[in-house]
């Protein structure tokens, strides 16, 4: 059998189960199975497949029509330049969350002396792993509810060789965290709880804990701008990414007396997501 035929053919299969992109979910199944680059599939379709990748291929293959996300099958996923380890345990990091971090980095570069930065609900540490990557001095707190989100982060981070930089705390709240940081960053759950049940299968198979941020999906991030100013050092940011029509809204519950600048960006989609809040000094 050739890649070409048996790709035509999961493709077929997706596509009858609803799954969003299956062409592209199909490559990367078949040529992680081949052990081949997901490009050379395409550019040689001929490729001979062997009986066993050909068996591992259709095992993920039906994980897949179940609606289990791709990033758990292959077991990580890309998040700006850095492979990182991601299951069950933790939210797929998303492209939406590459951009806050950029956000992040960009506010760090404007700081002088030594940084620390706070990665709030970190999951599998993206954010965090990846300004420490980026910022050779900084010092990252990586903040979570679940230990098991956090045993995969702090497997991340091993991995990655921030050991020395990163630490992690088990916490529901900013309470315990005194800081103070030069930013908080965080991607806080932020999905209605109402607006769940009807979500895709793939998102459904992601930690309800990363996934439910209460009635209007606002509870973590509410406790963030409440708690943050009393972390932050002076001139410091709270960098906060949420959902569709909520930006705005948390934005507008940023007291003036406290937040020298206040601003919302939109992500490449055009949806109005990120909320910068800067305090004074
Ligand atoms: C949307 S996920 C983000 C994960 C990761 N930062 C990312 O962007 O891929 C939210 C994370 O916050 C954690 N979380 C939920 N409620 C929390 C709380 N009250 N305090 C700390 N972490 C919380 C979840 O377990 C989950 O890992």
């Amino acid at each position: 059998m050739t890649a070409g035929l048996i790709l035509t053919e999961a493709v077929k299969r997706l596509a009858a189960r609803g799954v969003d992109e299956p062409g592209p979910n199909a490559q990367w199944l078949l040529a992680t199975a081949m052990g081949v680059e997901r490009l050379r599939l395409l550019a040689e379709p001929d490729l001979p497949v062997t009986p066993a990748a050909l068996k591992i291929f259709e095992q993920h293959l039906i994980l897949k029509e179940q609606g289990l996300p791709l990033a758990y099958i292959l077991g990580w996923q890309d998040f700006r330049g850095l492979r990182l380890k991601v299951d069950k345990r933790v939210l797929v990091p998303r492209p939406e969350t590459e951009e806050l971090a950029g956000l992040a980095a960009d506010f760090l570069k404007t700081r002088k002396g030594e940084l620390s930065a706070l990665d709030y609900g970190a999951g599998s540490g993206a954010i965090g792993l990846w300004l420490a990557k980026e910022f050779p001095a900084l010092r990252v707190t990586c903040a979570e509810k679940s230990a098991r989100a956090i045993n995969c982060a702090a497997a991340n981070s091993t991995e990655l060789g921030l050991d020395a930089r990163v630490r992690f705390v088990r916490t529901a709240t900013l309470a315990p965290l005194k800081g103070p940081f030069d930013v908080i960053v965080s991607n806080p759950p932020y999905i209605p709880t109402g607006v769940i049940p009807g979500l895709a299968p793939e998102v459904l198979s992601e930690p309800k804990m990363a996934l439910d941020g209460g009635y209007d999906g606002l509870d973590v991030a509410g406790m963030l701008v409440r708690l943050a100013p009393r972390r932050l050092k002076p001139g410091g940011a709270l960098i906060l990414e949420l959902g569709e029509a909520q930006a705005k809204k948390l934005a507008a519950l940023l007291p003036d007396a406290v937040w020298k600048e206040k601003k919302t960006f939109k992500d490449l989609s055009g949806i109005e997501r990120f909320v910068y809040g800067r305090i004074n000094g």
